[in-house]
């Protein structure tokens, strides 16, 4: 995959899947899997650091999973998320691990801004409209954006703006699916949703959340693609059971 394979696949209709990745071992399952891409989301900061929020999420941070994920899926497109008040001096770390463009949330000035010296230095940008959750206290929580027709307007303006600022794709967080639909439909360059329906060109979820691994979070989004915590409890409940049953090692797990 490469930017402009993410441009053909949306001329031809062809969805493009995306989950987010943050270590070597599941990039490895990635790897020999169709997934399409990998971004590795600011949100490692909760996922794998419980911080609250995305914006204890540092650059540092980033570049390490990144380059982790590299080793382990090196035949993917990589997008690295950029962090809040991230320096623009810190791409090169990203790139440096491994990644191949950028994501960067939202589309006001200062943010346009850093768009077009990423761009301009050769980094291609993903663009992030609908939830931002870097924007959480301004939005006043995790709420579903572009409810009223002042703001579905603005995000659809805001989205032909990132278009033209030449971001090669979009990320659209949980916004009604009649909005999505028509930014989908307005722009050429694909647009990706998470809880943003069934019309974009493409969807991405986080990794841990479709395999179940995240016991207390249930968003209306997400689909469980496996039971990950029971499964992970069942059998750490069975390896204590057997050690204290003395049921393991075998002899064939025990050396003569
Ligand atoms: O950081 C992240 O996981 C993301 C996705 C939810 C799109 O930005």
């Amino acid at each position: 995959m490469d930017i402009y394979q993410f441009r053909k696949k949306k001329e031809a209709k062809q969805k493009i899947s995306m989950v987010t990745c943050y270590d070597y071992w599941s990039a490895k399952i990635i790897n020999s899997s169709p997934i399409d891409a990998i971004l590795v989301g600011d949100s490692v900061g909760m996922v794998m650091y419980g911080y609250e929020n995305t914006l204890s999420t540092t650059s540092s941070m980033i570049a390490a999973h990144v380059e982790a994920v590299k080793r382990g899926a090196p035949d993917k497109f990589i997008v690295a998320d950029w962090p809040f008040l991230a320096k623009f001096k810190n791409l090169k770390s990203f790139m440096e691990a491994g990644a191949h463009a950028v994501k960067v949330e939202g589309a006001g000035e200062t943010t346009l801004d850093l768009i077009a010296q990423i761009l301009d230095v050769g980094v291609p940008v993903m663009g992030h409209l609908g939830l931002t959750p870097q924007f959480i206290h301004q939005m006043g929580g995790y709420r579903v954006q572009g409810r009223s027709m002042e703001s579905a307007q603005k995000l659809l303006e805001q989205a032909q703006l990132l278009e033209e600022k030449g971001c090669f794709a979009l990320v659209l967080e949980c916004v009604p699916s009649a909005v999505a639909q028509e930014v989908t439909q307005s722009l050429e360059i694909p647009v990706i949703g998470i809880g943003a329906g069934v019309d974009t060109d493409g969807q991405v979820l986080v990794l841990q959340d479709l395999l179940g691994f995240q016991k207390d979070f249930f968003p209306r989004f997400v689909r469980k693609y496996m039971d990950g915590a029971g499964l992970i409890e069942k059998a750490l409940k069975d390896f204590h059971e057997d050690v204290k049953q003395r049921k393991f090692p075998s002899i064939e797990e025990s050396y003569e």
